[in-house]
């Protein structure tokens, strides 16, 4: 509903006769027309509702409830109609309520008696279901290609900069070197898991409605296993008044796109940190910036601020739907109308948001030296020598005692540990040789976490390759 026509409420009666005026004495009064159409919206389903008239008008005429001659007829017409609507010229009738009247009420303009034959044996209900479905597919597959996307654009980040030292962080303070190619493979990770869990979801979203008409099924001999081949389905709903009510699908797409905003409301984070003038660890390019209209020296990260801002519209999404759905007694009930705008938003959120993503990464450039200096400030090797200690003999609580006082000393006398002498570091050990020197340095510290998931270079090139493996499936 949109606000233009709730913003006008009219008392004069709509005095058009819709398809279902039969048994009505009054026309609908034109405020609750406007109220409870929802051709506004909908009309973004418009392909899809052709596409699934087609199916349903071939399956008919297969199963001999229509000649030839009348799906000829109705192919046709829903062709013209379908380049009628691409090229802006139809008129949307209101008192026509959705997407699928309008569009059989053209057919039957154009076509006379075959148009109004195409809805035997379907309902809007089964026909809304198998619209928001098809077109749902189809947007699970074009951000499942903008997740691919950027995993490209990680993992080439990833195997330029295998080696590039940067402090990694818990609590946002610094903990541990790590290389910059280790961190984009962890964000490769979050986008794997929201790639299958899209390709899982995708599974319950590619079954079929139609048939199932109202609600019981229809007296037609129809052949549903037909109309699922001919539009890709997996196979027909197995219950039809689950057909016509269920919306699982499109909540749980909704969840799996909550997930992928949190994932890139996390990254955008990572970015505005890391561009902040105090940290100044990578540089996005101007173009996905924006200066400031009083300030001459700013640049900010719009992108990675506005992505991180939306996540929220798709998690009010996510409860909207939900919300929706709750109070529901089988089978349909207009309240599923409401599904569709949430649901819109949220696609156009996400795509929207991944595509900016897939576009910027490529051109992130890490600023190796300030990352560096970055890390040499945070007595980042502390656990290093702590673990050389163990490796001498002493237990590790005690060898945490030993570094905890080196770097006392270091706070003191604003040094890192490598910058100490040997007498000096000692002076809180016995057992420190000169051989302490190759573990303290950020070369040796993420090399020597050289196992499976860990930060070395060596096995960032080999998860690169996992990576690229991975995702050529
Ligand atoms: N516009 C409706 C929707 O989006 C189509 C189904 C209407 N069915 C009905 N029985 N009124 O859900």
């Amino acid at each position: 509903m949109s606000n233009k026509e709730t913003a006008t409420p009219q008392t004069a009666t709509s005095s058009t006769n819709r398809s279902w005026g039969g048994r009505f004495s009054e026309s609908t009064d034109a405020f609750v027309a406007a109220f409870t159409a929802s051709i506004d919206f909908d009309q973004r389903l418009y392909k899809h509702d052709i596409q699934g008239s087609r199916a349903h008008a071939r399956m008919l005429a297969k199963a001999n409830i229509l000649t030839a001659e009348e799906l000829a007829a109705i192919i046709d017409g829903l062709d013209a109609i379908e380049a009628e609507i691409a090229a802006g010229q139809i008129d949307w009738r209101v008192e026509l309520e959705d997407i699928h009247m309008n569009i059989e009420a053209r057919l039957t303009d154009r076509i006379g008696i075959a148009g109004k034959k195409l809805h035997t044996g379907r309902s809007r209900n089964d026909q809304v279901a198998t619209d928001i479905r098809l077109w749902l597919r189809e947007q699970t597959d074009g951000i499942s290609r903008e997740i691919r996307r950027l995993q490209v654009a990680l993992i080439d980040l990833a195997e330029r900069e295998a080696d590039t030292i940067l402090p990694g962080f818990t609590h946002l303070q610094v903990a541990q070197p790590i290389t910059f190619g280790h961190h984009m493979l962890a964000w490769f990770e979050m986008l794997q898991r929201d790639y299958e869990r899209l390709q899982d979801c995708r599974q319950r979203i590619n079954v079929l409605p139609l048939g199932a008409a109202a609600l019981a099924g229809t007296t037609y001999p129809i052949e549903r296993e037909y109309s699922a081949e001919l539009l890709g389905f997996a196979y027909p709903a197995r219950n039809s008044l689950d057909a016509v009510s269920d919306r699982d699908f499109a909540i749980e797409f909704n969840a799996a796109a909550a997930l992928i905003m949190m994932h890139l409301s996390r990254f955008s984070e990572e970015l505005i940190i890391w561009t902040s003038a105090a940290f100044d660890f990578v540089r996005l390019p101007d173009r996905f910036c924006t200066g400031s209209s009083i300030m001459p020296q700013k640049k900010n990260p719009d992108v990675p601020e506005l992505v991180r801002g939306k996540s929220g519209r798709v998690y009010g999404n996510l409860l909207t739907l939900l919300t929706l759905m709750k109070g529901q007694p089988l089978a349909y009930n207009k309240d599923n109308q409401e599904d569709k705008e949430p649901l819109f938003d949220t696609v156009d959120t996400l795509y929207g948001s991944l595509r900016a993503f897939a576009d910027m990464m490529p051109h992130v450039q890490p600023k190796a030296e300030n990352m560096r200096k970055a890390a040499m400030q945070g007595f980042a090797t502390a656990t290093d020598l702590a673990d050389y200690l163990v490796n001498k003999g002493l237990p590790f609580r005690d060898a945490h005692e030993v570094v905890g006082n080196a770097v006392a000393l270091g706070i003191s006398s604003g040094r890192d540990l490598s910058a100490m002498s040997l007498a000096e570091l000692q002076q809180f050990s016995d057992v420190i040789d000169d051989d302490v020197f190759a573990v303290l340095t950020l070369e040796g510290s993420v090399a020597a976490r050289n196992h499976t998931g860990g930060t070395a270079p060596q096995q960032v090139l080999h998860q690169v390759a996992n990576a690229r493996a991975l995702i050529s499936n």
